[in-house]
């Protein structure tokens, strides 16, 4: 198992490897005394490890309620919120009770808003059970709902308290999750660590914990330097930001990991085309994102892509601000003309 520390305005441990679920209640007892716990998950998660996490938690003499809510992006609204506030208010929480998150990146950041409003502020613990969640999401505090203008448009900076990755459930995740999860670790490769952007392309022949670890320290590092993301939080950006838009445009049939992977290949080409990038990168990022079975190109037009790309939330003035890979293991942020985006997305396609 491995311990990560992470000194934010709240500071927390990562724990990651086999067999977390089954000390949970252990682990979680070390910071809260037998309160009540409210754990919120969804409807193919929760059956899968509810029971396991519930006779954990009880074992260690918390009290046990749940929430659990059907899978899927379209129940990340302020609806699912309500309800469950009101479930916790109804079963009189009190500001000494905690939520557990879990679940993958919706149940995350769902759970994450709850307990930044509940009484104006409860704890809550991470659990994440997806690739994506456990090297994403669940560390930083990013937490959020989506409006129907956009994704996570409401939202709150919240630190988690604890978060406990259990390798194990990892066995059940289907390709397409394995893979999403896959795109952000390359992401933190080309960031900043060649050999982590390597090692994840050949991640049939590595060592999971050790690979998820390695981007809990990266994504750790980054979010020390700058919680609020007003400055170098913006390089986990890398691949987003034309990603989203690939995403956005197939209406979200297309899975996050797999519009980053088609954002990042994009950037990589259009960074080289434009002089900015080391020859020969953008076909090393390709390779890797192939070996990981994710997308390398996109058919929507570029149009399109660049429109839903300056209606970002991040997006302001006359500029955006686009993250740019200069090497494997290299990138900066670079603001760029909002004219100028159209061309830059047609260089990368
Ligand atoms: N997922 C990007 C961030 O946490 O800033």
């Amino acid at each position: 198992m491995q311990i990560i520390s992470v000194n934010t305005s709240t500071s927390y441990e990562v724990h990651i490897g086999s067999g977390l679920l089954e000390s949970a209640g252990e682990k979680i007892a070390t910071l809260f005394k037998e309160c009540h716990v409210m754990i919120v998950s969804d409807d193919i998660v929760f059956p899968l490890y509810g029971t396991k996490l519930i006779s954990s938690l009880e074992a260690a003499g918390f009290t046990c309620s749940n929430f659990v809510f059907k899978n899927g992006e379209e129940r990340k609204r302020l609806s699912t919120i309500e309800a469950l506030l009101e479930q916790m208010a109804a079963e009189h929480f009190t500001r000494s009770d905690i939520i557990v998150a879990l679940g993958g990146g919706v149940v995350g950041d769902m759970a994450g808003f709850a307990a930044s409003i509940f009484l104006r502020g409860i704890s809550y613990v991470q659990v994440p059970t997806t690739l994506l969640a456990a090297v994403d999401s669940s560390v930083g505090g990013k937490t959020a709902v989506d409006l129907s203008r956009g994704k996570n448009l409401c939202g709150a900076f919240w630190q988690p308290r604890l978060v406990l990755c259990d390798t194990d459930t990892l066995d059940t995740l289907k390709p397409v999750n394995i893979q999403d999860g896959l795109a952000e670790m390359l992401k933190y490769g080309v960031i900043c660590d060649k050999d982590l952007f390597y090692k994840v392309k050949d991640y049939k022949n590595g060592d999971m914990e050790a690979l998820i670890a390695r981007c809990v320290e990266i994504k750790r590092d980054i979010v020390s330097g700058d919680e609020f993301d007003r400055g170098q939080r913006m390089l986990l950006n890398l691949g987003h930001t034309i990603g989203h838009a690939v995403e956005a445009a197939s209406e979200f049939t297309l899975t996050h990991g797999h519009g980053v992977a088609t954002g990042l290949a994009i950037i990589a080409r259009a960074a080289e085309k434009c002089g900015m990038a080391k020859t020969g990168m953008a076909k090393e990022i390709e390779e890797a994102l192939t070996a990981c079975d994710l997308p390398i190109k996109t058919d929507y037009n570029t149009g399109m892509l660049a429109e839903l790309t300056l209606s970002d939330k991040k997006s302001s003035g006359d500029s955006i601000s686009l993250i740019i890979p200069l090497d494997i293991g290299n990138t900066v942020i670079h603001k760029v003309l909002r004219t100028e985006v159209k061309d830059f997305i047609e260089a990368g396609k």
